[in-house]
């Protein structure tokens, strides 16, 4: 949510910011920004929309600037407009600050300030940062601090509330770059004779592998000679730089109209990283064949599982109570971090709490884990519960927060919509479940092998998948390009597929789409179905089939045009569905990660069809780091 970027260094830095700016327009793109400093002044040219429309404004200035500093905005306070897009600046417009993350207290800060005599330009809660930095630059005296810049800032942030990572310049600095970290992402990069920032490491990979990611309550200073970090207490710290292991395919298109497409075809990559990760040959532990690497205290006397999550990972979630409680036997609850906040439930023994998220910085899902641990602290030992976090990013936020992490193999996702990152999801949670059953003795050695060859095959069948679906659901996106409402159904280990298509729908085509447990139409939903309202209906042979079946043929009663995503092709499956999307014939506990790739195809084609923007849709950001 919001992405920032900076520079300092002998190349023209706004090059290098939009250059920055662009991968980082996943995180936002209300409106785009940068701010350089040359010829004494700071220079800020802002555009609303997307980045392409602050790169014409900037075709036409020549800059020779060598710092400077980028955002592209996920609107909060304030409209997506110009005048509250970043930079933004103090009254004297010789400070500039970019910033990602929510100032609590910036109402109170901006009455104090405008009673100082402090003029405001827009609606943001970033506003008040630069002006708060020039009245303690104001206040101090020259003398006072070897960099009175830093200790402005340093004093500046010590009045912030929230969770935020800011970039600032100064006109009055012109070698001074000063960046802070505190709960939101931020990254340096170190190259030769130059220094780079920004909220993601995409931003920076281009120039420089050696990275430092700063952490919370962190004050970074960079000037032509090297970096210096500090504590909001103004205390030095001492940090080195590690080398990024990043694939710079990744962030690439590499052919592939949208980044969203690229990556439902790369997950077959994603399950066979998973597999070669998570789970070792048979024979070579004795306690369980999959090694996740965490800690053996953490299966200890478990007797309840808590999940907090939000979107498609807590989708990936209700997958996992599914596993976790069929394979293992330990009762799991899946909850929506945003509400579990509020009403958490009781605190019971031996429980462990696991939070997921793809991006590691999802505000609501960081604040139910942070306020679990606070609440356990001081408890008996059994009620302290343990905590893990399954995440894309190992290096962000949860990473910092949870000991325990099982990391997903996804690489790094750039289309909004997930698609490969709740695959690997979907993975981690086989792997956990099944560790689990191993380590508890729920499920036999057979069974246990049957399953994890049953995952070794997965990755042909989803390339199999791929290769028949992209023709049929091209074709049905061309069907119902214009439609306006969408059902999806599917019972047991399939219904949260039918929630995840609904949902890529949804945000990617602008469609309304709902998903519903098949057996639950009948209880209200069947009363919007007519000719209009297509039914997609997840139908995999195993304990529900017949069920999904019926209720599909209600469905039908009611003149819906049904779509079955099946692996059966008989004359009752013929009979039944209008069109077919085939699936391979796998263990229903398995068939997830198939049936929700001709979904994603799907709404792909069919937002593609309309000419939308499918990688970043309208409304969204890829991180939401805003409660
Ligand atoms: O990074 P997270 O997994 O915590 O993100 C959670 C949701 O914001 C995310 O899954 C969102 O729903 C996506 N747009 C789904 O495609």
């Amino acid at each position: 949510m919001c992405g920032i970027v900076g520079y300092i260094g002998t190349q023209a830095a706004t090059d290098i910011l939009l250059a920055g700016l662009e991968k980082l327009e996943y995180r936002g793109y209300d409106s785009a920004g940068i701010a350089t400093i040359w010829e004494g002044e700071v220079n800020c040219v802002r555009a609303k929309g997307k980045l392409h429309n602050l790169r014409s404004k900037l075709e036409q200035i020549e800059s020779p600037a060598q710092i400077g500093i980028g955002h592209t905005r996920w609107a909060t306070h304030g409209k997506p407009e110009e005048y509250n897009a970043h930079p933004h600046l103090d009254t004297a417009k010789r400070v500039a600050v970019v910033q990602n993350g929510i100032i609590e207290n910036y109402r109170e800060l901006r009455e104090e300030l405008k009673g100082k005599g402090h003029q405001f330009l827009s609606e943001t809660d970033t506003e008040v940062i630069p002006h708060l930095i020039a009245e303690f630059l104001k206040n101090l005296s020259p003398s006072s601090s070897s960099s009175p810049f830093l200790e402005a800032i340093r004093q500046a942030v010590n009045h912030l509330k929230g969770a935020f990572a800011i970039a600032v310049i100064s006109a009055d600095f012109p070698d001074e770059l000063i960046v802070v970290r505190q709960q939101a992402p931020l990254v340096i990069g170190f190259g030769q004779g130059e220094l780079f920032c920004a909220s993601d490491t995409p931003a920076i990979v281009a120039y420089t592998r050696a990275v430092l990611p700063l952490e919370n309550g962190e004050i970074a200073r960079l000037t032509p000679l090297g970096v210096e970090i500090y504590d909001f207490a103004g205390d030095r710290l001492k940090k080195q730089p590690r080398l990024l292991n990043f694939n710079p395919a990744l962030v690439e298109k590499q052919g592939f109209k949208h980044f969203m497409l690229k990556e439902i075809h790369e997950q077959p990559g994603v399950v066979r990283a998973s597999l070669d990760a998570y789970f070792n040959n048979f024979g070579e532990s004795s306690e369980s064949p999959i090694n996740l690497g965490l800690p053996a205290d953490l299966y200890n006397n478990l007797e309840q599982i808590q999940i907090v999550a939000c979107g498609t990972s807590w989708h990936a979630a209700l997958i996992g109570k599914y596993l976790i409680e069929q394979l293992a036997g330990i009762s799991t609850q899946v909850h929506y971090a945003s509400e579990y906040r509020y009403a958490p439930s009781p605190v019971t023994a031996n429980t462990l709490i696991i939070g997921v998220t793809q991006s590691g910085e999802t505000a609501d899902t960081l604040a139910a884990l942070a306020m679990e641990k606070e609440r356990r602290q001081g408890k008996e030992p059994q009620y302290q519960g343990q905590l893990l976090g399954i995440t894309n990013r190992s290096e962000s936020s949860l990473g910092d927060m949870v000991p325990n992490i099982i990391s997903t193999l996804a690489g790094i996702e750039i289309g909004v919509a997930a698609t490969k990152t709740f695959t690997a999801q979907l993975m981690a949670f086989y792997a956990l479940a099944l560790d689990l059953a191993a380590r508890r003795q729920t499920v036999s050695k057979d069974t246990l092998e049957k399953i994890i060859n049953g995952l070794r095959q997965i990755p042909k069948e989803i390339e199999a998948t791929l290769e028949t679906q992209e023709r049929l659901t091209e074709q049905l996106a061309h069907e119902f390009a214009e439609t306006k409402d969408f059902i999806f159904v599917g019972r047991g280990i399939n219904f949260p597929i039918a929630l995840e298509g609904a949902l890529k729908l949804k945000e990617i085509s602008y469609i309304h789409a709902e998903g519903y447990p098949a057996g639950e139409m009948k209880h209200g939903p069947i009363a919007l179905l007519d000719a209009k309202v297509p039914v997609v209906a997840i139908a995999i042979p195993g304990s529900v089939y017949e069920k999904v079946i019926s209720n599909a043929q209600e469905a039908k009663a009611r003149d819906s045009r049904l779509i079955g995503v099946t692996p059966v092709n008989d004359g009752e499956a013929a009979e039944i569905f209008n069109d077919l999307l085939p699936v391979s014939d796998v263990e229903e506990l398995l068939s997830p990660i198939l049936t929700v790739v001709p979904l994603q195809l799907l709404a792909y084609h069919i937002a593609a069809r309309r000419g939308l923007d499918v990688d970043q849709p309208r409304n969204l950001a890829k991180s939401v780091t805003v409660e």
